[in-house]
């Protein structure tokens, strides 16, 4: 697939992201997404959604991505970008779960670069994704601090 105008390295993350949706685990909605993590060694870290029955479990491709970087040792804030895709109409727009762990796990100027199938892809960062959000540092009251 073609992205016209994306850069090399962010097409190439995006392609990432498109081959490790085809592993979704969907048998509830049918919808696949793909997400693809660049850490700062240049590494990519795939996730895919993963339903449940119970349908709260479910985990959201971006998560997946980024939680197996944690996993695999890569430290919070580190990562350089991630590429979403789903099979939509425009750009893929990640949910609210996934924007909030994306700005406890990413600096909020890091690019998110949003596709579909179509070569249709969108670039917002982390905080643009969530304004105002509840973050670390939103914990770190002083009187907080004996308790
Ligand atoms: N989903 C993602 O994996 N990422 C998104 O950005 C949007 C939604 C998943 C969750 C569920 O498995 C399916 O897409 C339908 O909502």
């Amino acid at each position: 697939m073609e992205y016209k105008g994306l850069s090399e390295s962010y097409t190439t993350l995006m392609r990432a992201a498109s081959e490790v949706m085809r592993r979704a685990y969907v048998p509830y909605s049918g919808f696949q997404v793909g997400a693809a993590l660049l850490d700062r060694d240049g590494h990519i870290h795939e996730g895919c959604n993963v339903e449940n029955a119970a349908y709260g479990p479910t985990n959201c491709a971006e998560r997946t991505a980024l939680f197996r970087a944690i996993a695999d040792g890569k430290q919070a804030g580190t990562f350089q970008a991630i590429a979403v895709i789903g099979d939509t109409e425009g750009p893929i727009s990640p949910c609210g779960i996934c924007r909030q762990v994306l700005i406890e796990l990413c600096q909020p100027d890091m690019p998110v670069i949003m596709g579909n199938r179509r070569g249709d892809w969108t670039i917002a960062t982390v905080s643009e994704l969530l304004p105002g959000a509840f973050t670390p540092s939103s914990l770190h009251k002083e009187e907080h601090k004996d308790q």
